[in-house]
């Protein structure tokens, strides 16, 4: 390997919202990555740094067409820069998005167990939450397409908001279900948003479809939120895009993130996205390949030392959700019981909904070193659980 995601970076006292915990704790939470990013992007930010001044920064053409060929390279998704807008954010866009779309008391529709923001997204200002939630076999998660229709049938719902590929579930979504969507929410005037920020880590032999790519019906209904944070471990740049065909569509969106005055860059946050698409694949493919490798690892030492916990089959983002159902314990307990007898810091399921009650969620983007510590906790935990709970 070319990049060395082994080496351990002490991330602490660097203000960081994972790593500003107790010493004793091992966070396995927030979704960011313990892996600095890839080298050219250092490089081009100390270039940036060194040059001193750090004015107010416009949005270049470089920065349209670095979206707009990665997404046509890796994604087979001709986008255009009419469409893209640039954002500090994917939740501060879909915040704006919910309240320039839909009016107070209005619902705004998500798909549970799900990325538990878009909760606050939609109850922090004055909307309604309506659940169509994922159908669990035991083994993976389905769109329950019946109770789907009969949400959007709802004249208050006004806004789908879809999470391509999933967090936390780690589903990518079929062509044909994100078409079957895409004509469900068109047949009753719901306009999806589609929030594709984990669309670049993903299994091998697993690709993501973008929403807008199905159909032209899904073109024409979405808006599409896109970032290089996840994939290149740049969150804190505050830099992401949306992407919104429809100009009646673009037109309102783009009044309300410019009303709500996130549609302007900080002074990394171009260079940091131009390089990261533009110079960048080789990096992400090795990144992939060790999360690949983590997650291996997860399964094998879950079937080994610890059956009673099952890894839902994950073929995106680096979060995985874990099944403790036969433990029969709730999520928020059986969270705070393995922090407190070992440090171990891991999502409760219940964050992204009550269908998320005997789940837990681990982010394995870390040293195999951290894993393995992260799994020798966990182990520790749920051997005493029994005794103690
Ligand atoms: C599905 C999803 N959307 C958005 C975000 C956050 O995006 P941003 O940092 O651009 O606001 C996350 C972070 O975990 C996420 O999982």
């Amino acid at each position: 390997m070319k990049y060395d995601f082994d080496k351990i970076i002490n991330r602490k006292n660097t203000f960081s919202y994972k790593y500003d915990v107790a010493e004793n704790i091992l966070p396995m939470w927030v979704a960011d990555m313990d892996f600095k990013t890839a080298p050219k992007i250092i490089k081009q930010l100390e270039k940036r740094v060194e040059h001193g001044i750090f004015g107010y920064s416009i949005v270049p053409q470089a920065w349209y067409e670095s979206y707009i060929n990665w997404w046509d390279r890796r994604h087979h998704f001709k986008m255009e820069k009419e469409w893209l807008i640039f954002v500090s954010g994917v939740v501060a866009a879909i915040s704006s998005v919910v309240r320039r779309l839909t009016l107070p008391a209005e619902k705004v529709l998500i798909q549970t167990p799900v990325y538990n923001i878009f909760f606050n997204s939609i109850i922090n200002n004055g909307r309604y939450v309506a659940e169509n939630p994922l159908i669990y076999d035991g083994n993976s998660y389905q769109i329950d397409f019946k109770d789907l229709e009969e949400k959007l049938k709802d004249p208050q719902v006004r806004l789908f908001i879809l999470c391509n590929p999933h967090n936390p579930v780690g589903k990518i979504y079929s062509k044909d279900e994100l078409d079957k969507v895409g004509q469900l929410c068109k047949k009753y005037n719901v306009v999806v948003l589609s929030d594709e920020i984990h669309c670049d880590i993903t299994r091998k032999n697993y690709e993501y479809v973008p929403f807008a790519s199905v159909s032209k019906t899904n073109l024409e209904n979405s808006i599409t939120c896109l970032s290089a944070s996840k994939a290149f471990n740049l969150a804190g740049m505050q830099s992401a895009a949306v992407c919104i065909p429809n100009n009646d569509l673009y037109l309102r969106v783009n009044r309300g993130l410019n009303n709500d005055e996130i549609a302007e860059p900080n002074a990394f946050a171009i260079i940091s996205t131009i390089t990261a698409f533009n110079e960048c694949e080789d990096w992400l493919e090795q990144l992939n390949a060790y999360i690949d490798n983590n997650y291996r690892i997860v399964n094998e030492y879950l079937l080994k030392n610890i059956p009673q916990i099952k890894c839902v089959k994950s073929y995106a983002t680096y979060l995985l959700w874990l099944d403790c159902s036969s433990l029969k314990i709730d999520a928020n307990k059986l969270q705070n019981f393995i922090k407190k007898e070992t440090g171990l810091y891991l999502c409760s399921g219940l964050e992204y909904g009550n269908p998320g009650q005997y789940f837990l969620r681990m982010n394995i983007a870390c040293s195999k070193k951290t894993l393995l510590d992260g799994l020798n906790r966990l182990n520790k935990a749920i051997k005493k659980i029994n005794v103690c709970i």
